[in-house]
């Protein structure tokens, strides 16, 4: 699939916006699990992380307006050459949520769409706890991170139905876990893990 920039340039746009170190953070570590997510299921790795990298890049521009998030989206991507079927995929993970009223009755229904909604609610779980664990992830286990996913005060604000889409694409949750932790560890230095 034709991608109208290359990685490079993604992430010097992304830095061209005003961000939040966490924030960046976040973006790479949806980056880093979509790659491994299309690896395993044998998809275009680069395209798959592309959408990981620039799905909130509006978010910079609508943390404070949360109506427009998702929204904002468009009109940047399709600026930079992005096609209508990406920047579906982008929006599409704002689909079903209250604060978006323009994309609450929108559905995902690509395979893509709902790993793009799991990954980047799993990395809030991920990094919540790798921080609890003196920010290591290298050592983290799948068995733990059930053990948070399923505690659902540990960092209550990580959506545990969306990461459970994952599902969707005929996944199971363990190896969803299995996948998205070693993709974090292997960008561990990058987003301030060790
Ligand atoms: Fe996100």
């Amino acid at each position: 699939m034709e991608l109208p920039i290359n990685r490079d340039e993604a992430l010097e746009f992304l830095k061209s916006m005003p961000q939040e170190k966490s924030d960046m953070n976040h973006y790479l570590e949806s980056e880093a699990i979509m790659r491994a997510l299309a690896e395993k299921f044998g998809e275009d790795v680069e395209y798959w992380g592309m959408v990981g990298l620039l799905h909130d890049i509006d978010w910079s521009l609508t943390k404070d307006d949360l109506g427009r998030h998702c929204v904002e989206a468009k009109g940047i991507l399709r600026e930079k050459g992005f096609d209508d079927e990406f920047i579906g995929i982008v929006q599409s993970h704002g689909c079903g949520l209250d604060i978006i009223p323009t994309l609450k009755e929108g559905k995902r229904t690509k395979k893509i769409e709902h790993a793009l909604v799991a990954a980047e609610s799993l990395t809030g779980l991920i990094y919540a706890y790798a921080l609890m664990r003196g920010g290591k992830i290298s050592d983290m286990k799948v068995k733990g991170l059930k053990k948070k996913f399923k505690s659902a005060a540990f960092a209550a604000n990580c959506n545990r139905e969306l990461i459970r889409e994952i599902e969707k694409t005929g996944l199971e949750l363990g190896e969803f876990f299995e996948i998205s932790i070693g993709a974090v560890d292997r960008i561990r230095d990058e987003v301030g893990l060790e």
